[in-house]
């Protein structure tokens, strides 16, 4: 049986969402290849490297101790799969969808796909893409009919980076077919890794599920963003609001400002519909536009903030050293796609600030951000004319950083009431 332990699985792409798919179904009794085309990923991972906080180095060691799970960036691995997986990257290339990962993914696929297989793509993109794009090339690459010689369907990842409490096995997975045979099988590969699967009508509707959810954290983030301007403004602790507005037991999610939105998802899905909607319907989707104006400009605030902050001080922003905590897009994470900490960092070296940055989960090495890296120690702390905290890592101290500052932009709200503290 295909979805038996045992049966080949191949997962494409080996990020932050494919690893902890792969590690899954091999701790589940398949046989595993976590195929990558980056060459340097899959050595580092059959070297037992875990680039990903999610997957610690001893559950990849166990993994590849089974014997059943391999990385590999060789096509012909993926010969002879039962299952594939696709959660390849889903850029945006100038306002528009790149599905040119997906492609990719899938005309490999298609050479080596056989009578009774199953293919699921995972990567967050627009509604329609399972049928209209993965659908053709599986069946013009194999000659084989979607739905009746093999089945497809899709399953949108919940994966959220750091987050111990919901892991990939417990937060539910929604999944779908083409056909309900198709449906029928996906189902039953995932509920072998996964607690709860939530099984839906079609893959368009799977798809719209993962838009929908990160859509909805977009504008909501979007709504603080811009209640946090106003209210600053009017002199009212947007914060305290927050935190009242959130003892209402029914009919509120909170929802926290900050200096942007980052990562892989937020800044970049929502758009994914606009663009489908645009496109199919020639419609303009108003909350995404919305919202993405709000958040992008979030940045541009926080400096702002922080230029008015000293001039109250009678400093200016030129060789000022100013420390930023936080270079990842959000809490606890390594992650640092798309953060707003970038933008920021160009605003102020623009303007000549002597900057600094110290972030203990992103590796300077890895990083994406053009600034020199220090601790977040005493010292540092003191050094510094303005400490604006973009990111509230656990590992920060930040009850030092409030003793010791003498000056700090907090944008996450992480001091408490702390004398020199100034608020997003
Ligand atoms: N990171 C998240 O928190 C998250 C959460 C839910 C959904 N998603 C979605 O999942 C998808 C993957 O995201 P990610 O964060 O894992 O990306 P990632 O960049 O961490 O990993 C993608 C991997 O795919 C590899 N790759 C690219 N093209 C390939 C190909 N043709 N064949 C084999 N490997 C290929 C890349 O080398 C990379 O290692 C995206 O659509 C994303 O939107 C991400």
């Amino acid at each position: 049986m295909p979805n038996e332990p045992g049966s080949k699985v191949v997962i494409i792409g080996q990020g932050y969402v494919g690893l902890p798919v792969a590690i899954r179904a091999c701790e589940m009794g398949f046989d595993v290849i976590g195929h990558d085309i980056d060459v340097a990923r899959a050595e580092l991972l059959n070297a037992g490297e875990s680039f990903i906080e999610d997957i610690s180095p001893a559950r990849l060691a166990a993994a590849l101790a089974t014997g059943r799970y391999r990385a590999s960036a060789d096509p012909e691995d993926l010969g002879g799969f039962d299952v594939a997986v696709i959660s390849v990257p889903t850029p945006l290339s100038e306002g528009t969808p790149d599905l040119s990962f997906i492609e990719e993914a899938t005309y490999a696929l298609a050479r080596h796909l056989r009578p009774g297989g199953t293919v699921v793509l995972e990567s967050t993109t627009y509604p329609g893409t399972t049928e209209e794009l993965v659908r053709p090339i599986l069946e013009e690459g194999s000659g084989l009919r979607a739905g009746i010689d093999f089945h497809l369907g899709y399953s949108p990842e919940r994966i959220d980076p750091g987050n111990l409490d919901w892991t990939f096995e417990n937060t539910p997975k929604v999944v779908s077919g083409l056909t309900e045979a198709c449906l029928e099988k996906i189902d039953a590969f995932y509920s072998r890794l996964v607690d709860q699967t939530v099984p839906v009508r079609s893959p368009r509707e799977a798809e719209l599920t993962k838009l929908l959810e990160n859509t909805f954290r977009h504008v909501n983030i979007a709504l603080v963003n811009e209640l946090a301007m106003f209210a600053g403004d009017l002199g009212i602790d947007i914060w305290e609001a927050i935190d009242a507005a959130s003892t209402k037991p029914f009919g509120y999610m909170r929802f926290t400002p900050g200096p942007g939105v980052g990562g892989h998802c937020l800044p970049i899905d929502p758009s994914y519909l606009s663009w489908r909607v645009r496109q199919s319907l020639g419609l303009t989707f108003r909350f995404v536009e919305l919202a993405n104006d709000v958040n992008d400009h979030m940045p541009d605030y926080v400096v702002r903030r922080l230029i008015s902050a000293l001039n109250d001080r009678e400093l200016s922003v030129k060789g000022r050293r100013i420390l930023l905590l936080g270079l990842a897009y959000k809490k606890n994470t390594a992650d640092d796609r798309q953060s707003p900490t970038t933008a920021i960092i160009g605003q102020l070296k623009s303007l000549g600030a002597d900057l600094v940055a110290a972030d203990p989960h992103v590796d300077a090495d890895r990083s994406r951000a053009d600034v020199t890296r220090v601790p977040c120690d005493v010292d540092q702390v003191r050094a510094a004319d303005a400490v604006v905290i973009l990111v509230d890592h656990d590992g920060f101290d930040f009850d030092m950083v409030a003793a010791e500052a003498s000056f700090v932009l907090d944008t996450r709200h992480c001091i408490k009431d702390g004398k020199n503290v100034e608020y997003l």
